[in-house]
């Protein structure tokens, strides 16, 4: 298949740049001497987590139980869930799951704790289960270091549990303090005699500043295998480290001044990030996605001299690329001879 008959709106994933993302942030991570657990939220796809694996990382994180059955199912053999896992229904799921593969979790109230220890505590082997950390990004998380070392020894003492570490998704620009944050977390826990053998960071806008950690022994990279606009805004990639497009046509001129998209909030998200607009039109930076409905996205030509015809096409990097994978059933992987290779996303909407 070649580009030219792929019907729009499409996702286009590149994957010479795939290749290029995974080696370059594989051999940053590693050469702090961390280990890689890429976050496959942000693509969803079997190919993808074993081709992290290929290249070193030491397993992959799922955020939902769903992806991470998909992943194991597939072969993947070491997956860690950062996420509090309650109800019967989820419970049951996840003890079937440790059976299979080597599973980690995080817990980050003593409620969830007691869910994870009755589901697993007729287990051969114990779960291994991290304290997750709130150092800065006021999401879930324990909310001091003290509280941390509490929770550890909680976790400890739980049957079916094993205490394996801190996971936090840390605040972007804060290294240092995070660092301060979860040395001080470690401490508390090997003053009570345990010990804490993993700490686990996320997220790829901090890929720059992780070293400054000190304490981290892997990190959970996501968005870094394809990027996005918001990276870009970021300063965290290049346009050419954009793997992930959407491909769209203009499907309406109704005045001089705007152009329709045939790519609305279920091809582009809804999802600003904080940016202005809802996607960078590769070919006319100055062309603006302003608005977005379900299906049509409306752009604004008033700072552009373009005058795009009814039936062009355009090439999009979209604000959020994760959200974008979640958004199709199948996207295009594009191969370094130009061939397009259609490809299931094979754990879209697995989101419990
Ligand atoms: C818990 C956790 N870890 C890692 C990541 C990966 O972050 P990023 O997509 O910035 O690489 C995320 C992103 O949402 C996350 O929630």
């Amino acid at each position: 298949m070649r580009l030219e008959d792929v019907d729009t709106p499409a996702v286009i994933i590149d994957l010479a740049t795939v290749e290029r993302n995974i080696a370059r942030v594989q051999a940053h991570l590693a050469g702090l001497g961390l280990k890689v657990r890429p976050h496959i939220k942000t693509h969803r796809l079997v190919r993808m987590a074993h081709a992290q694996v290929d290249a070193g990382a030491v397993g992959i994180c799922c955020q939902k139980l769903g992806e991470a059955e998909v992943m194991a199912d597939a072969g993947i053999t070491n997956i860690l869930i950062p996420y509090n896992i309650i109800g019967a229904a989820k419970l049951e799921r996840l003890a079937a799951l440790a059976q299979k593969v080597s599973l980690s979790v995080s817990a980050d109230s003593a409620a969830v704790v007691e869910g994870l220890s009755a589901a697993c505590a007729h287990q051969v082997r114990p779960l291994p289960v991290l304290v997750e950390c709130d150092t800065g990004a006021g999401r879930c998380g324990v909310q001091t270091p003290a509280a941390a070392a509490d929770l550890a020894l909680m976790i400890d003492a739980a049957p079916g549990l094993q205490f394996d570490g801190l996971m936090t998704y840390p605040p972007i620009g804060r290294a240092a303090e995070v660092g301060r944050w979860l040395a001080d977390a470690k401490a508390g826990i090997e003053r009570a005699d345990l010990a804490c053998p993993r700490i686990s960071t996320g997220g790829t806008p901090n890929l720059g500043e992780i070293g400054q950690i000190g304490t981290a022994t892997e990190h959970r990279p996501g968005t870094y295998i394809y990027n996005d606009r918001s990276l870009l805004a970021a300063g965290a990639c290049e346009e050419a480290d954009c793997a992930l497009t959407v491909r769209a046509t203009i499907v309406s001129r109704p005045t001089p001044d705007r152009a329709i998209l045939d790519a609305g909030s279920k091809a582009l998200t809804s999802d600003l990030l904080g940016l202005d607009g809802y996607g960078l039109i590769v070919s006319h930076p100055d062309a603006r996605i302003v608005a977005l409905s379900e299906e049509h996205g409306h752009v604004d030509l008033g700072q552009s001299g373009w005058q795009p015809e009814i039936g062009e096409q355009v090439v999009i990097i979209p604000n959020h690329a994760c959200v974008v994978s979640n958004l199709f059933d199948r996207i295009y992987l594009r191969h370094p001879d130009g061939t397009i290779e259609p490809a299931p996303v094979d754990a879209r909407g697995r989101s419990t």
